[in-house]
């Protein structure tokens, strides 16, 4: 977080406001001895899916795009022929598989390859080359591993060339030979290195080429940088390093309709995504229309959890898919029973010892302890689910059998159900800044009797690719109503994570953060969810506010309504305070989602004595649509500062569009 110039213009709004308020303020009265609800220790995590390129593109650390060459049945896509002084053909081949789930090789036939001086030898190739996801970044003094299989026919003697380069081919960034290439199936992998002086770029290229003549095949061709904590398949660091600072409690996955699928055979095939990547088939990600290399499988999922201390929360495919319209649920009863199974098997993966035969599985996998896990989500959205009784039946039938097999785990059903009692209730909710403004009492009557609630989508639908400031103004008024309602709502997370920001990257518009090959960067969501996360002590304490400034509304006409709506009143000041228990730290989060500055005289109570100085983070902006970007990736950002003159009585000054999170500490 960006540290203020000057220390002192932070105490400015305090000393400007106690000297000349210009308007009336809001009257905050905060408690600090009445806890009238915990706060849930997991109430921050992330919610994610193979959407947008959140993996294949984004989080997951390979370079090379359609490395198993079966994106599109007829071409290469992504994939072109490289001719330098040579003349050769590609095509994708189903005579030479590399093995039975990975069906489709690519080919290279190099009918010519040019002879002469050394010189034109040099750049007499023919070869095959990779376009990357929206290209391939390359970095000085980087290393990258590149992994591929191959056999060549018996005209084929040469060497083989891997490199790394730019577009045109005019700079080899990094290059390495492979001397003999096998007449069988064979992997072959080298080191590339950039050199000090490559330039920071992603209109680059992977190149595999030769100067002899004669037919190669190629099948998972790879390409990976180094990863968060360099791990084999792992992650892309920077993405993982702006995960890590929002120190996320719980990461809820696969999906969200990743793991619906649009039928059954499409669903999330977790199964199938163990293991060696060569027996990896990958599978049509038709919930968002593209394929996934299942690199990351359920084994890397889980890994990520550990790697940032999450815990996971794992949806299993419950029986409903997309294609509402041809596929029918899948009844209760005998025909759900395999899916059931297949649950219960997941779940081995994820908890059971080596004495279980999924555990077995996934310490040969590569992880021999199991991982620690406190609750399976049973489908997803099946609020869509028409058919009477369906999610009823398939939830009972699902709970059933966890609840006997795994009596300690908690169940979360996806939408209210009454033939057995859920622990977790998952709610969604995409909105606009002022849907969520106006609902942000929605948990404050809410029947504590009955499951707990996960928010388990949720997001202020405003800004493209990225909320805008607006959005996560949106987002800070309803977080202050979760926050306070935590007792009952136990994990919140916004969704969709990740984006990225090239042209055709995007399916889901309004994503946490963006990204292309080379950058990432955070939305003011991002930064909300983020200061949010890390300041909430464990205690809600009792607060109220009066003189809350308010805002006419005109909320959007419902679907098959003629008739708008009135306009509404909305409040434009939004607030929580929680306590840390151990450190007496009182943490105040003051929204204020107008444009003017909006005064605040904070009365509190129930503290023996108040630090005259404290903190202040402060994230705030000159229009609601001020964003960050690519570009910009840091002009909203959250500001750090030191505040004095705190008493049990003070006012401070919110700017316009602004979220604070005021941090008060005893004396
Ligand atoms: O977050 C995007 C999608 O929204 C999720 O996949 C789905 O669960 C919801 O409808």
């Amino acid at each position: 977080m960006k540290k203020p110039r000057c220390a002192l213009l932070s105490l400015l709004p305090v000393l400007a406001i106690a000297q000349n308020p210009p308007i009336a303020p809001v009257v905050l009265r905060v408690d600090a001895a009445k806890v009238t609800a915990h706060v849930s220790p997991a109430l921050y995590g992330l919610m994610t899916e193979e959407i947008n390129y959140s993996y294949d593109g984004g989080l997951y650390a390979e370079l090379v795009r359609n490395r198993t060459f079966q994106d599109s049945a007829d071409t290469p896509e992504h994939w072109s022929l490289v001719q330098d002084g040579g003349a050769g053909t590609i095509a994708l081949d189903r005579t030479q598989p590399l093995n039975d789930v990975l069906p489709v090789s690519f080919k290279l036939d190099v009918a010519t390859a040019a002879t002469g001086s050394s010189n034109v030898v040099s750049r007499a190739r023919v070869g095959i080359a990779n376009e990357g996801f929206w290209g391939v970044p390359v970095r000085p003094n980087t290393h990258y591993r590149a992994s591929f299989y191959a056999k060549a026919d018996k005209n084929f003697s040469g060497t083989l060339t891997v490199a790394l380069e730019s577009n045109d081919g005019a700079l080899i960034h990094a290059s390495a030979e492979v001397p003999r290439v096998s007449q069988s199936w064979h992997k072959y992998e080298v080191t590339l290195t950039t050199s000090k002086v490559a330039p920071t770029s992603a209109t680059n290229r992977l190149v595999i080429s030769t100067t002899s003549t004669g037919t190669i095949w190629f099948d998972l061709v790879s390409l990976f940088p180094s990863t968060w904590r360099n791990r084999h398949n792992g992650n892309r660091p920077d993405l993982m390093q702006l995960l890590a600072d929002m120190k996320p409690a719980f990461l809820r996955f696969p999906g969200g309709n990743y793991v619906q699928g649009h039928t059954v055979e499409t669903r999330f095939p977790w199964k199938k995504t163990l293991g060696d990547l060569a027996a990896r088939p990958g599978h049509l990600n038709d919930s968002w229309k593209y394929r996934s290399s299942d690199g990351m499988g359920l084994l890397e999922f889980l890994e990520w959890c550990e790697d940032l201390h999450m815990q996971p929360v794992l949806a299993v495919f419950a029986g409903l898919t997309l294609d509402r319209q041809n596929q029918k649920p899948i009844p209760a009863g005998p025909e759900l029973q395999p899916f059931v199974q297949e649950a219960l098997e997941e779940i081995e993966y994820v908890t059971g010892d080596t004495s279980t035969a999924w555990g077995k599985r996934r310490a040969q996998d590569g992880h021999h302890d199991p991982f620690p896990l406190t609750y399976v989500e049973i489908g997803n959205e099946d609020f869509f689910d028409r058919t009477p009784g369906s999610y009823d039946g398939r939830f009972a039938q699902f709970f059933d059998a966890i609840r006997e097999k795994y009596p300690a785990l908690k169940i979360i059903a996806t939408t209210k159900v009454t033939s057995r009692v859920p622990d977790v209730l998952d709610d969604h909710y995409y909105k606009s800044a002022k849907q969520f403004q106006a609902d942000v009492h929605h948990y404050d009557a809410y029947d504590r009797t009955g499951p707990k609630i996960m928010v388990g989508e949720w997001a202020t639908r405003e800004g493209v690719p990225t909320p805008n400031l607006g959005a996560a103004l949106g987002d800070a008024a309803w977080m202050t109503g979760m926050e306070r309602n935590s007792d009952l709502i136990v994990m919140s997370c916004y969704a969709p994570l990740f984006v990225n920001v090239n042209p055709g990257g995007m399916q889901w518009r309004t994503d946490l953060i963006g990204y292309d090959a080379l950058s990432s960067y955070g939305s003011p969501a991002y930064y909300v969810q983020k200061i949010f996360s890390l300041n909430h002590g464990d205690g809600v304490l009792a607060a109220a506010a009066e003189n809350i400034p308010m805002e006419t509304w005109q909320p959007p006409k419902p679907r098959n309504s003629e008739v708008a709506p009135p306009p509404q009143p909305v409040p434009t000041f939004f607030f929580n305070s929680t306590r840390d228990a151990k450190s007496g730290t009182i943490f105040l989060k003051l929204v204020n989602t107008a444009g003017t500055p909006l005064p605040v005289q904070v009365e509190l109570s129930g503290i023996a004595s108040v630090a005259p100085n404290g903190d202040a983070i402060m994230l705030s902006g000159a229009a609601l649509t001020d964003t960050n970007s690519i570009a910009d990736p840091m002009k909203i950002v959250p500001v750090e500062s030191k505040v004095t003159g705190l008493a049990a009585s003070f006012t401070r000054e919110l700017p316009p569009y602004s979220i604070t999170v005021l941090k008060v500490h005893p004396r």
